[in-house]
């Protein structure tokens, strides 16, 4: 998050949500900054599209606190809605119309929306070549960069948008991650899109909200997630001739070693040192007449897979869709 100065727009604190017999929400907490796109993660069924319905005003909220730019959903319905703009499920747009006449259809149901405020969201979602083509013409992913547009129109200062990159194809959810970029970090929008793909988050938010089990894991920044998944230690690979005379060669330099089956020599170090260990490492092993074919870095775990791990780990167990 480089430019703009950031104050919480979206505040949760206790949620609850019990639908019919299911408690389908516990204790949900976390605070979402203007000017960061702020994701939403958890596998399906986690509970993002009912915590997200309660942030839009389409849930009741049993218990807990939403607010939104300091006005308190239960308190002041109007004061939170104005400052939010969302799709939740499938916007509603009229297909025989243009892209434009939908978005003039729903600015006339909107208070100060100008001609040009239209002009202008239509260029920010780049659909301005395309906006006067009926929008049965339209792809997926113009649909759903026009639905932005609709819904950024009266300059919300949160919005909000669930799994926004189901059913598009790269090129799409490269131009729609871009524009929520944009939006959040040039003009301080609160940008909040729930998944259930850390890959995606990885590239699209600075911060994500972990949730699985309807149970709110942790936020974490992504540069955090990173350096979790990224460890305190480095794990090579030395594939020499030397076998356990290799091990004990080692040892001068860390007990962390290990003889695999396929008899490799497998060593652990702390990041801190682990380039000059590797250096004494090679040396110690030629000058004990061992033979050193290659010295590999064993790959890191990928983002995802440390996503997976947390959110299985709950009691239910997670499921990745
Ligand atoms: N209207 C409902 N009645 C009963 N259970 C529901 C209802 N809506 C959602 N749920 C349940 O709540 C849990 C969370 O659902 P949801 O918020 O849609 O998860 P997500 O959007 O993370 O996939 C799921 O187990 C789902 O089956
Ligand atoms: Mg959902």
């Amino acid at each position: 998050m480089e430019n703009i100065k950031n104050e919480v727009a979206v505040s949760i604190k206790g949620l609850n949500k019990t639908i019919g017999k299911r408690h389908i929400l516990h204790d949900i907490s976390f605070d979402a900054y203007s000017g960061e796109v702020f994701g939403f993660l958890g596998p399906n069924g986690a509970g993002k599209t009912t915590t997200i319905k309660m942030i839009v005003g389409l849930l009741s909220i049993d218990s807990g606190e939403i607010s939104v730019c300091g006005a308190e959903i239960k308190k002041d319905f109007e004061g939170a809605l104005k400052n939010i703009g969302g799709i939740v499920e499938n916007p509603e747009m009229y297909k025989h119309l243009t892209g434009y006449q939908n978005l003039e259809h729903y600015a006339r149901m909107r208070e100060g929306i100008t001609k040009e405020r239209i002009d202008e969201v239509v260029a920010l979602v780049g659909l301005s070549n395309r906006i006067n083509e009926k929008i049965s013409k339209y792809s997926l992913g113009m649909r759903q960069r026009l639905g932005v547009a609709q819904s950024i129109l009266h300059r919300p200062k949160t919005l909000i948008l669930d799994e926004p990159t189901n059913g598009l194809d790269p090129a799409g959810i490269k131009e729609l991650r871009d524009i929520l970029k944009k939006l959040a970090h040039e003009e301080g929008v609160c940008v909040i899109v729930s998944s259930h793909l850390m890959s995606e988050m990885e590239l699209m938010c600075d911060r994500v909200g972990v949730i699985a089990n309807g149970s709110m894991l942790g936020v974490y920044s992504i540069d955090e997630l990173l350096a979790a998944s990224a460890g305190a230690t480095s794990d090579y690979i030395i594939d020499t001739d030397g076998g356990e005379k290799a091990v004990e060669i080692i040892k001068g330099v860390t007990e962390k070693v290990s003889l695999t089956e396929d008899g490799l020599v497998e060593v652990i170090l702390d990041n801190n040192t682990h380039r000059e260990d590797i250096a004494k490492i090679n040396k110690l092993l030629i000058e004990g007449g061992a033979a050193v074919y290659t010295v590999s870095l064993k790959p890191k775990k990928k983002l995802e897979d440390v996503f997976i791990e947390m959110t299985s780990d709950t009691k239910e167990g997670g499921q990745i869709a």
